[in-house]
């Protein structure tokens, strides 16, 4: 009997017998399938308030049975989109840096936890530029469709709320699931311990995420795509102004 009471079906090829494989060393005692939640750090700075408020929140994820995995950016070269719409074509995205690398996480998650500091009322750039280079999941294989996304934002006074509008369009454009909104405040490296309601808030977000990846909630198979993507492929009418939009 394999891990966690599941045995193999016979008569399978041996990819297919490799990928339950590896599905059941992602089992829990029960046998049930640990949920994977990623957290992706999008400070340039190292050590600072958002990384802690992610990894609480991943720290949450742990205490409901979850694998988990954090990601920093300042460790990374991550380097914009570059607007060649070659993924368009490839489903891929040409930049060698360490966003390839990324894509992947992405990919194997169930969910994911998005964290930046506000930087002139928004997102850090780092945070905008994985956003843009989300277009290589988004065009052709809907990568990031179904999967539930939640989003961290750490400010020393204003700017919170922009933060989640820019995640909340994110989500939706990729049909993931949204859960929720957290936000903290502090300046100084360090200081985000002290927003009691910010560190109390991302460890039941991280926990909220599991329960919620558990349900496996699903958009339905037809809309599996943002409806403006939508209206396009059932229809034939682009979205973009100046094609075909406002003719016959
Ligand atoms: C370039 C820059 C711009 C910033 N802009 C804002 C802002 O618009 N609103 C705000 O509340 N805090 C702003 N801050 C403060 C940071 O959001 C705050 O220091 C935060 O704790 C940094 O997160 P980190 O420690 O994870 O890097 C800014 C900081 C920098 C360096």
């Amino acid at each position: 009997m394999a891990a966690g009471g599941f045995e193999p079906p016979l008569n399978i090829d041996d990819d297919t017998n490799r990928a339950i494989m590896k599905t059941t060393e992602n089992m829990d005692k029960e046998g049930d399938i640990k949920m994977k939640v990623l957290g992706i750090v999008c400070s340039p700075r190292k050590g600072g308030n958002t990384e802690f408020l992610v990894q609480e929140a991943l720290t949450g994820a742990q205490d409901r049975g979850a694998e988990t995995e954090l990601v920093t950016v300042w460790d990374k070269d991550i380097k914009p989109c570059d607007g060649c719409l070659s993924c368009e074509k490839t489903g891929k995205c040409h930049i060698e840096d360490d966003v390839q690398a990324i894509y992947p996480k992405l990919i194997e998650a169930d969910g994911i936890i998005w964290g930046t500091p506000v930087y002139f009322w928004s997102a850090t750039a780092q945070a905008k530029i994985l956003i843009d280079r989300s277009y290589a999941l988004y065009v052709n294989n809907n990568g990031l469709t179904n999967k539930v996304s939640g989003a961290i934002s750490v400010g020393g006074a204003l700017g919170n709320v922009a933060v989640w509008n820019l995640f909340n369009t994110f989500f939706s454009a990729h049909h993931m699931l949204s859960t929720d909104f957290v936000y903290g405040y502090a300046r100084n490296k360090g200081d985000i311990h002290k927003d009691k309601h910010a560190m109390k808030a991302s460890r039941e977000l991280g926990r909220q995420m599991v329960l919620i990846a558990e349900r496996k909630f699903k958009y339905p198979e037809e809309y599996d795509i943002a409806i403006y993507r939508y209206v396009k492929r059932e229809y034939g009418i682009e979205s973009r102004v100046g094609r075909d939009r406002f003719t016959d």
